[in-house]
């Protein structure tokens, strides 16, 4: 009988994690809001993971091995003006699914955010203090610790950082800048905020490895390095050849944000690197690894 992994939200990460299980032939089940029409063949449950009673009766009705938590609001902005929603479905929803693996006895894995952080120092290791400066960060934050209230020793977070891939869901920072050189679209991006994106098609690896040598604790799980988002922009323009020049070299504070943004939220990946014996890939690495995708 394959293993049986429940994978909650298909959004960007989400679609990531359910290609990879499948590709493997694990048996997949897909818990999130609504349909986008993705997966078609895979058991899918349109729930909201705030309703708490809905929540126990599909986990338990589908019973798995494993449960990986992406669901989220994750737009800093919308977070500011709409707290309730993102308090319910940040803090007190991994929380429900938390005592839901506990009761019933099943490994969870929940994907947390460098944005806990308050980005005064960077390099951040596990071991250092939360102290988030916008909602979204401080919803996440709550998550974490409604989590680790539970007790539940089963239970994995991982704090990622402006994850990147080629995704059909949505865009995200590369193949936003990658979108804009192809089409010679000049863009600004910011000089001030720094820090290490994770390659999502490392943090799917990294899940597999969880789920296969039974680990459970707080990892950060950002990449190889260290940039701002315009030092980001220039390695994707040179990778794939395209004209740097267009990108302009901002400061944050030109951008009107309504959430305010953490400088340096960079963290420190060590621990899951020596735990999972794996060597994160630098950004040079992993975007020629992602042109080679489309020759
Ligand atoms: N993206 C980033 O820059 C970033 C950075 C650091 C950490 N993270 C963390 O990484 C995780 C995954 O991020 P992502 O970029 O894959 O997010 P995403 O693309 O926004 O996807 C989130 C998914 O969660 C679903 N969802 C939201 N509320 C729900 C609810 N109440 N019930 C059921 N499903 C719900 C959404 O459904 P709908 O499609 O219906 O909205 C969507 O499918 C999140 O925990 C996020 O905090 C992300």
């Amino acid at each position: 009988m394959p293993e049986r992994i429940v994978i909650i939200g298909l959004g960007m990460i989400g679609y990531e994690l359910i290609n990879k299980f499948q590709n493997l032939n694990y048996d997949v089940h897909i818990i999130t809001r609504g349909d986008k029409g993705y997966f078609k063949d895979t058991p899918k449950y349109l729930l909201d993971i705030t309703n708490r009673e809905k929540l126990f009766e599909t986990i338990t009705k589908i019973n798995p091995d494993f449960v990986v938590n992406t669901a989220a609001i994750t737009n800093v902005d919308l977070c500011e003006d709409e707290r309730e929603l993102a308090y319910k479905t940040n803090a007190l929803a991994p929380g429900y699914l938390g005592e839901v693996c506990r009761d019933l006895n099943i490994p969870l894995c929940h994907i947390s955010t460098d944005y806990v952080f308050d980005g005064g120092k960077g390099n951040y290791t596990e071991k250092d203090s939360i102290n988030p400066i916008n909602y979204y960060g401080w919803t996440k934050a709550q998550g974490e610790i409604i989590l680790n209230n539970l007790n539940y020793e089963d239970t994995t977070i991982l704090r990622i950082s402006v994850p990147y891939c080629f995704s059909p869901v949505k865009d995200n920072f590369f193949t936003w800048v990658l979108k804009s050189l192809k089409d010679s679209k000049e863009i600004n991006t910011v000089v001030d905020q720094w820090n290490t994106p994770t390659y999502i098609y490392e943090l799917t690896e990294g899940i597999l490895k969880i789920y296969e040598k039974d680990i459970s604790g707080l990892y950060h799980f950002g990449g190889g390095e260290r940039v701002s988002r315009y030092e980001f922009a220039l390695k994707v323009a040179k990778i794939f050849g395209f004209d740097g020049e267009l990108i302009n070299p901002i400061k944050s504070s030109e951008l009107g944000w309504k959430a305010k943004r953490p400088k340096d939220t960079s963290l420190n990946s060590t621990k899951i690197q020596e735990k999972l014996n794996i060597k994160l890939k630098n950004l040079e690495e992993s975007l020629k690894d992602l042109k080679e995708m489309v020759i």
